[in-house]
Order: structure tokens, then sequence, then C-alpha cells
């Protein structure tokens, strides 16, 4: 398990996305940050947009963005050829997401989970292998949609 990945907010999601750096960082993870780096108000796609560049470019496997609600950002990741985001607010999702569908983008909600269950959902992403088998065909079916 590549103990590296890359990290993108809006200004909703700037606390947050602060916490995670530091905690993942302590964890000892290679973290890629995207901003944005304030509370000053931006637009999420644009910041969905550069965190997917990294991941298409072949910079890092996974990512994590975070806006209010997870719901925008998991939005416009999924427009760009190549990204699988999954907005989860529980660790089951965030499990089994990356077993079945081989999420490689996990988006929360900074006004919808508290930073500890954040770290929680976050971790079992980053940790979690994809199963293949079965879920292999399924994820090359989502992938012919792009
Ligand atoms: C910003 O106010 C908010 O709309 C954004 O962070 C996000 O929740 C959009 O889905």
């Amino acid at each position: 398990m590549e103990k590296k990945f890359v990290l993108a907010c809006d200004h909703a999601g700037y606390p947050l996305k602060e916490e995670l750096k530091k905690i993942f960082a302590e964890k000892g993870y290679d973290i890629i940050d995207c901003g944005t780096d304030s509370l000053a108000s931006v637009d999420y796609p644009a910041y969905a947009t550069k965190l997917c560049d990294t991941i298409t470019s072949g910079k890092a496997k996974l990512g994590i963005l975070i806006c209010g609600t997870g719901i925008g950002m998991s939005m416009a990741a999924n427009k760009h050829a190549g990204i699988r985001a999954a907005c989860c607010s529980d660790t089951f999702s965030a499990r089994m997401t990356r077993m079945h569908n081989d999420a490689n983008v996990l988006c929360m909600g900074a006004r919808v989970v508290g930073a500890g269950l954040a770290t929680d959902i976050a971790e079992l992403f980053l940790e979690t292998e994809f199963e293949g088998g079965r879920h292999q065909r399924r994820v090359d079916l989502v992938n012919a949609l792009d």
C-alpha cells in the first residue's frame, strides 16, 4: 500500500483539510496539497479538477476532496475520465467503495462529518485494497461510461 494521496478542498472544507493533512502527515503519509489555502470563497469544481488531474497524470493513486457537503466535489470529480469518486459519511461505505468500486477519490462534507469521523473514514479509504475478481468486470463497465 502506497502511503501517499492528494488532497483538495474549497473554503468550506479548508479547516478539515488542514486537520486531515496534519493527522495523516503524522501517520507517515506523503500528501500532495492542491489547495485551497484559506477561508476565502472559491469554486469547488476548480479544486476537484486540480486533484483529478494529479491522479490521472499518475502523481498519486488516491485522493480526498472536501467541500461543505462532499456532493458538489463528487459531482465535479466524476466528470473526469478515470476518476471514480465516492461521497461518504460513514466508515462502511468508505471501506466498501474501495473493495467493490475501486473508488480512487473520497469526497466528504465538512458540514456533515466531524474531524474524528472524517479521520476514520479517510483511514479506511486509504488502507483498504480493491478486491478485484467479479468486481473488476463491473468497474470496467463503469469505466466504459467515461
Ligand atoms: C459552499 O458554500 C458549498 O456550496 C460547497 O462547499 C459544497 O457543499 C457544494 O457541494
